[in-house]
């Protein structure tokens, strides 16, 4: 099929030739194929879920970290066992999605044993979608909270200087028998970051309430939004929830934090971003069934809620995500063609193959 989309037709991908040339490309840059595999798995995931603030798109931007030599991509990882139950990880400024991949594999060894595991990681890097690890969790049937710090970006409440991360905060849990698990993963402010700088990618507005611009004006230009703040959730309580994943995530790990941890757009100096991680064993009170039952009633209780005018349905936390992977793996992830040539001219820098695109048509409709 040939394809000659305009700048906001969708070119379509695979998610198969997506991982593929993810790995390609990490690996002609020295990240050993099992690294690459993790990463790979982790960006695609987020392109799946609808993501695509924290997709492929990013890859441009870590690799140009790998060229100035401020992220390193032959570096692993070092766990130390603190406790039986708790593990602290150097991540000796390796990609963040190893580190946290490693981090959620001590936790959740040791949350098989003993119910519960705890990891903070340090000197780590940008971990993406902070659900890909929540759902590592939820694959070896484990509950999870996932934190991370990163780059000042929200004022705190009353402030006007950027001085918190718009830092995720996750967390999982195993859904009722055949039903989709519990997935929470959220930026504190009203949205993530990502979402501006896609906008900007995209030659697209942002809609007023999102961010102030550097004067302190509210702005639909993603640009001018980048120079300003973002805005917390919630008032206090969404900077209060920024302050809390630094102080579990950098304070505490041996991190960054108050501010110290750099943009992954900024190329100048090493991110040294913490992450904190938690596995918990959901049969510790009961069996896994009875848990998996209770979840189902849970799940049924609230999509069943009586909702309120204009709405259609309601959603189980995450559940959006998961029936937007299922139509993706399915149809293709969608691409604009200013992200493809990015992802290309990458490849093209170090010989490796192009993106295999499926066409500008979903597979469904071929
Ligand atoms: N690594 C980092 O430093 C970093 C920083 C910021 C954001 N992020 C990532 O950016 C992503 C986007 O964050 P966000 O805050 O914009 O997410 P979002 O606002 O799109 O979703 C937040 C949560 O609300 C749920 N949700 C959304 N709409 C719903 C509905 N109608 N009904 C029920 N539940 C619903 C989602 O399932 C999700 O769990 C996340 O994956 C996050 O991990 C990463």
């Amino acid at each position: 099929m040939s394809s000659s989309p305009d700048a906001s037709s969708k070119i379509y991908v695979s998610h198969q030739s997506a991982k593929h040339f993810t790995v390609s490309l990490l690996t002609a840059h020295g990240v050993s194929p099992a690294h690459a595999q993790t990463i790979a798995h982790a960006l695609v995931a987020a392109d799946l879920r609808g993501i695509d603030t924290h997709g492929l798109n990013r890859l441009p931007s870590y690799i140009n970290r790998i060229r100035s030599g401020v992220l390193d991509p032959l570096a692993s990882p070092e766990l130390n066992q603190i406790t039986p139950v708790v593990s602290h990880i150097d991540g000796h400024n390796a990609f963040g999605f190893v580190s946290a991949h490693l981090g959620m594999e001590s936790c959740i060894a040791m949350a098989k044993e003993y119910g519960i595991g705890m990891c903070a990681v340090k000197h780590s890097n940008h971990f993406g979608m902070a659900a890909w690890i929540v759902q590592q969790a939820v694959d070896a049937d484990m509950m999870s909270l996932v934190f991370t710090n990163s780059s000042p970006a929200l004022p705190v409440w009353g402030g006007r200087e950027k001085l918190m991360g718009v830092s995720p905060l996750a967390c999982g849990a195993p859904g009722g028998e055949g039903r989709e698990p519990f997935v929470l993963d959220m930026a504190p402010s009203v949205a993530a970051r990502g979402k501006v700088y896609k906008a900007l990618r995209r030659g697209e507005k942002i809609p007023l309430g999102w961010a102030l611009d550097e004067e302190g004006n509210e702005t639909e230009d993603p640009a001018e939004a980048l120079k300003g703040v973002m805005l917390p959730m919630g008032g206090p309580k969404g900077s209060a929830l920024a302050v809390m994943m630094d102080v579990f995530s950098g304070v505490l790990s041996g991190s960054a934090f108050a501010g110290g941890v750099t943009n992954p757009y900024d190329a100048s100096k090493a991110a040294d971003v913490g992450h904190f991680l938690v596995a918990i064993k959901p049969d510790l009170f009961m069996d896994l069934e009875t848990f998996r039952e209770r979840m189902g009633v849970l799940y049924e209780k609230v999509v069943g809620s009586k909702r309120m005018k204009g709405v259609e349905r309601i959603w189980f936390p995450g559940e959006i995500e998961q029936v937007t992977r299922r139509e993706r793996e399915k149809n293709g992830i969608p691409y604009v063609k200013a992200e493809i040539d990015a992802l290309n001219r990458e490849a093209e820098r170090v010989g490796c193959g192009k993106i295999v695109i499926m066409g500008s048509v979903p597979r469904a409709k071929l």
